[in-house]
């Protein structure tokens, strides 16, 4: 058992969480904050191969591979010591993106992609998931006007894949009731702000 408290951050490209996180971070004390694919230097090294636009050949199952190895990497470099230290860690993405994106999306399996997270996570689930619902038209609309967010490898797939991503995300929601709670991100970015924090709130209270 860990001290501290994780707590991931889900949803589909567009969803505004990389805007929320940094606002819900300097709401609390003794915080991490950190990102997957990425965080930590050898992750960050795995996220420029996975994401380069550069790489079309790349195959489904070495695609999951990779951010499972990188998921690994920085959970035992940075996470887990941040739990072991008593820290509140909020992370960007973590094995729910896997299942959404590689098992449902792209047609890999949930529960073998679920599978092959188990031998990089040894069973460190979050203690609770935030998934920020967004529809794809909508969330890729506003990646598309945000000027300096880098445009990768998946964001460059069709409509059809990010409809399975929020597809994927939905079953998820309905496999992980507890731990996973909806948030709907096309509300107004202050509306969507004290959700989140009264939600967190309110879990931590009762951990
Ligand atoms: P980001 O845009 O939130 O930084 O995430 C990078 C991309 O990687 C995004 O398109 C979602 C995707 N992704 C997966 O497909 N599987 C994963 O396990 C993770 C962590 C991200």
């Amino acid at each position: 058992m860990t001290k501290g408290i994780f707590i991931t951050f889900e949803g589909p490209e567009g969803a505004g969480k990389t805007t929320i996180i940094q606002m819900i971070a300097e709401q609390f004390d003794n915080v991490l904050l950190t990102r997957e694919p990425g965080g930590i230097d050898i992750a960050e090294q795995i996220r420029k191969v996975i994401l380069d636009k550069g790489n079309t050949a790349m195959d489904p199952r070495t695609e999951a591979l990779l951010y499972a190895a990188a998921r690994r990497q920085h959970l035992i470099e940075k996470v887990k010591p941040a739990l072991d230290e008593g820290k509140l860690v909020f992370c960007d993405r973590f094995v729910d993106s896997s299942l959404a994106y590689q098992g449902h999306a792209r047609g890999l399996g949930i529960e073998e992609v679920f599978d092959i997270n188990q031998f990089a996570i040894e069973h460190m689930m979050p203690d609770l998931t935030l998934y920020f619902d967004i529809e794809p038209e909508l969330g890729l609309k506003r990646i598309n006007s945000h000027s300096g967010r880098e445009v990768n490898r998946l964001d460059l797939e069709k409509i059809e894949f990010h409809q399975k991503v929020r597809e994927g995300y939905h079953l998820l929601l309905a496999q992980f009731p507890k731990r996973i709670i909806k948030i709907d991100a096309s509300l107004p970015l202050e509306e969507v702000f004290q959700k989140t924090i009264c939600i967190i709130n309110e879990r931590i209270k009762n951990l």
